[in-house]
């Protein structure tokens, strides 16, 4: 082939091939996301779960889902990409025609990755994954270079033409799904952070969780630490039906006005939806709300510090997906250490340690 007057490096061969599919395999990815998401809304991993310990044959799950009759032959396909995709294992089992020799039939198991798509495990990514890949959270995805090209805030604004919150304060469906997922990301981080790291409580007396949705990660702590008094403090659209009981309570309101006062404050992915300047006002306020009591109060910031899992490809994968998010629902960003420390700084507060406890994710405590 000759392309006259480009001064264009031309491949060959299987170095074009090689690129060729390298890039089909990242624009057919969200094909990877619409099919987990159907297998979730179909049930899969849940009817596979059911017929355990045996794996479960092709024909037993196609009968066990609810499909149109004309769509039983499709099955085999979506569970093939999943199979690849390291959702579900396929196991041989024999299968007995009836003759004398058996024949060998494929039955499906569960990996890891399906068995936190089950419903009833506490730990389940489903609601996060369904909130995620609603049609209005994965509409600004079309317009991002549009985005970039104009004077809208986020590509979300350039979909929806109003703010992420503002929108979900809106849509009480949406609103809803949304605040599932980030309760079902609570169950998970809080089963890992009270199973394995219960001493960053210790000897609190008084604790606000600031943007704590409906309140998943304050009842946990409320529940392991009866002597903790427990605060979820959020916007009215999210708080404002809720009541607590016990050792905890709900207060609404907006963290850039006030926080309510106490020894500890949790920022569970809060300071990632923000840019820096409005996260340097939230640490502000965070820091007036800190209780001396004689004692060092702190700040507990649930996030992701950039690069700081290098070994480990899939959580590096991850924190760019998220920041990718960040900008494109919402100001925020995902932040590398010396970000951190320099937003730590300029919102006056001593020092900080970082603890990579949370795959992806770190803990990271503040100190005034
Ligand atoms: C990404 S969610 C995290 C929820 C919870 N911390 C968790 O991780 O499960 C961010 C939360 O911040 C709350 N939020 C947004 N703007 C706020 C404001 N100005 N004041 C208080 N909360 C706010 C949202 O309503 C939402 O619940």
């Amino acid at each position: 082939m000759n392309f006259e007057g480009e001064k264009m490096p031309i491949l060959a061969g299987d170095e074009m091939l090689e690129a060729q599919a390298h890039i089909w395999n990242h624009l057919f990815n969200f094909i990877n996301s619409m099919t987990l998401k159907c297998a979730v809304e179909l049930g899969i991993p849940d009817t596979i779960h059911r017929h355990a310990p045996h794996p479960m044959p092709l024909s037993h799950l196609v009968s066990a889902l609810q499909l149109h009759s004309n769509k039983t032959q499709f099955i085999y396909r979506l569970m093939r990409l999943l199979t690849h995709s390291g959702f579900f294992v396929v196991q041989k089992l024999p299968k007995n025609n009836g003759k004398q020799e058996e024949e060998e039939e494929d039955g499906y198991v569960l990996t890891n990755s399906s068995r936190l798509l089950l419903k009833h495990n506490p730990c389940a990514v489903t609601p996060f994954l369904l909130s995620m890949l609603q049609p209005a959270l994965v509409e600004p995805w079309q317009l991002l270079s549009i985005w970039f090209q104009s004077e809208d805030r986020t590509p979300f604004h350039t979909a929806h033409g109003m703010p992420f919150w503002e929108f979900l304060g809106n849509k009480v469906k949406d609103g809803e799904g949304f605040n599932e997922g980030m309760a079902s990301d609570a169950r998970l981080v809080m089963s890992v952070l009270l199973d394995k790291h219960k001493g960053v409580f210790d000897g609190v007396a008084s604790l606000v969780d600031v943007g704590g949705g409906t309140g998943t990660v304050a009842k946990a702590i409320a529940e392991a630490f009866p002597q903790i008094e427990c605060t979820v403090f959020d916007l009215p659209q999210v708080v404002g039906e809720l009541k607590g009981e016990g050792n905890l309570k709900y207060v609404e309101g907006d963290m850039f006005k006030a926080i309510p006062p106490a020894d500890v404050l949790v920022l569970k992915w809060i300071l990632h939806d923000w840019n820096d300047d409005e996260c340097a006002k939230i640490l502000k306020k965070c820091k007036e709300a800190i209780r001396s009591n004689g004692k060092k109060g702190k700040v507990i910031v649930i996030d992701m510090v950039v690069g700081n899992n290098k070994r480990d490809d899939t959580f590096i994968q991850s924190q760019l997906f998220f920041d990718m998010l960040m900008m494109g629902l919402v100001s925020g960003k995902e932040r590398d250490e010396k970000e951190w420390s320099e937003l730590f700084k300029e919102a006056g507060f001593g020092g900080y340690k970082i603890f990579p406890i949370l795959g992806s994710r770190s803990l990271i405590e503040i100190y005034p």
